[in-house]
């Protein structure tokens, strides 16, 4: 008898054996070995059998499973964009990723506790089943979770059979299940709700679900879905559940979590990690950077701030690359950074589209596409919104900029025509 209540663990490989018995059980179900007439036990044992052959199949279907959303993660989170908002410059995530510096909180008044000092470390306690992560704008927390995805698809993370990961921007349906497949399954797999339910209640305690950025779903839609009650322990109790949140948006949903997390950025060391990483094919020019860097720091905080904070490394990192390094000095305000990231993503497109550049500025006709761009934008978070239409930006041309996020939904099964920016 398989007992799949026992199989937490080492799941997956006693599912291929189950898969093996399968054939054998379908013998004898198909009638190749006839049962004898039928008594009470022989009910029992063909209720045993047809367990067997359903648990059987549904082995399969686990596999599957598995082995889709491993092929998902690894494809989709393998990559890292330095700039979230633009595809043209990616980097592998196993190349550059780049430990945080994530810490406990203790109690109500938010001490903060130890370091953690591997991100697997989260999951040592099996009591900590809800994972409360918080942080900053940029600091890492979506990056966070997508390296728990492709972790876990590269073979690590074994104490889960199958890890859900769903962003929270996405999130339409009212029941999990239904949502499940809105975002990770595709229409032609061979699974249903009722399936997916099943393996979800038999799998309980070794389900990991990663529930990314709940301040970007909208609260009057959130408190109707079954996120709450996940939060809560009111639905799938025994699973793991990580969710992340930029600080102090959802405490109401969070404050019953077992373990709260920060993560804080980039510690000094941890930033050089990341420049000589990201410079991996030309160290002088890192070696260069980070020396650069050394230097405006002296008398200002402002850099040693900003450095805590990957987004804007990266950007540091980006522009050092585009000034072609000699008398570069880095802006002294957030303001004059984002404007000099703008000006030189915008320079690239320029070079790309073979767009001339006048006297090595942007030509008039790319500034007034960003000035209505810009307008679009304020317009749209006023009204509290981050993703939009089409038909909801006036300049057709800032489209291509990469400024904004075409979101296709790779990670989501129906292909939604929706445009995201970021305001960060
Ligand atoms: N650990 C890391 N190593 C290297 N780069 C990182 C790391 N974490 C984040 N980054 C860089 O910082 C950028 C922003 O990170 P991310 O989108 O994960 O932030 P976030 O905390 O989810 O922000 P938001 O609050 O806006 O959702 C990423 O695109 C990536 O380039
Ligand atoms: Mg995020």
């Amino acid at each position: 008898m398989y007992n799949w209540s026992e199989c937490t663990g080492r799941k997956i490989f006693q599912t291929f054996n189950i898969s093996r018995n399968l054939a054998s059980s379908r013998a004898t179900a198909t009638g190749q070995h006839p049962p004898p007439s039928m008594t009470s036990s022989d009910f029992e044992s063909r209720r045993y059998l047809s367990q067997q052959v359903t648990d059987g199949v549904m082995s399969i279907k686990l596999s599957a499973l598995v082995k889709l959303l491993t092929d998902k993660y690894k494809r989709h989170y393998s990559k890292l964009l330095p700039i979230p908002w633009n595809d043209d410059i990616h980097l592998n995530l196993h190349d550059v990723y780049t430990t945080l510096e994530v810490k406990k909180v203790k109690g109500a008044t938010f001490e903060m506790g130890a370091e953690l000092e591997n991100l697997h470390d989260m999951f040592k306690s099996s009591d900590d089943r809800r994972i409360r992560i918080e942080g900053a704008p940029a600091m890492g927390k979506s990056t966070l979770c997508r390296k728990l995805a492709y972790d876990w698809s590269c073979g690590e993370l074994q104490q889960y059979t199958l890890l859900f990961f769903l962003e929270m921007r996405h999130v339409v349906e009212l029941d999990m299940v239904t949502e499940i497949f809105h975002q990770l399954i595709p229409d032609d797999f061979d699974l249903s709700k009722q399936e997916l339910s099943e393996l979800i209640s038999q799998y309980k305690e070794s389900l990991l679900f990663l529930c990314d950025g709940l301040d970007e779903l909208d609260d009057s839609h959130l408190t109707k879905t079954d996120i709450p009650k996940l939060i809560a322990g009111n639905l799938y109790y025994w699973c793991t559940a990580v969710i992340t949140t930029r600080p102090h948006l959802c405490d109401n949903y969070l404050k019953t979590c077992d373990l709260f997390l920060l993560v804080k950025g980039f510690t000094s060391d941890r930033t050089n990690e990341y420049i000589l990483k990201y410079f991996k094919d030309d160290n002088i020019k890192g070696d260069l950077l980070i020396q650069q860097i050394e230097k405006q720091k002296v008398g200002t905080d402002f850099i040693t701030d900003l450095l805590e904070n990957p987004l804007h490394v990266s950007f540091l990192c980006i522009l050092w690359e585009f000034h072609k390094v000699q008398g570069y000095s880095f802006p002294e305000t957030l303001t004059k950074l984002y404007s000099e990231i703008l000006e030189c993503v915008l320079k690239r497109y320029c070079a790309k589209n073979k767009i001339d550049l006048i006297d090595s500025e942007l030509p008039e006709e790319i500034i007034s596409e960003i000035d209505a761009l810009a307008l679009d934008s304020y317009k749209a978070y006023r009204n509290k919104k981050t993703m939009f239409d089409k038909s909801d930006i006036s300049s057709e041309a800032s489209l291509n900029f990469g400024l904004l996020v075409k979101d296709l939904g790779h990670a989501l099964r129906k292909f939604r025509r929706k445009i995201t920016f970021s305001i960060t």
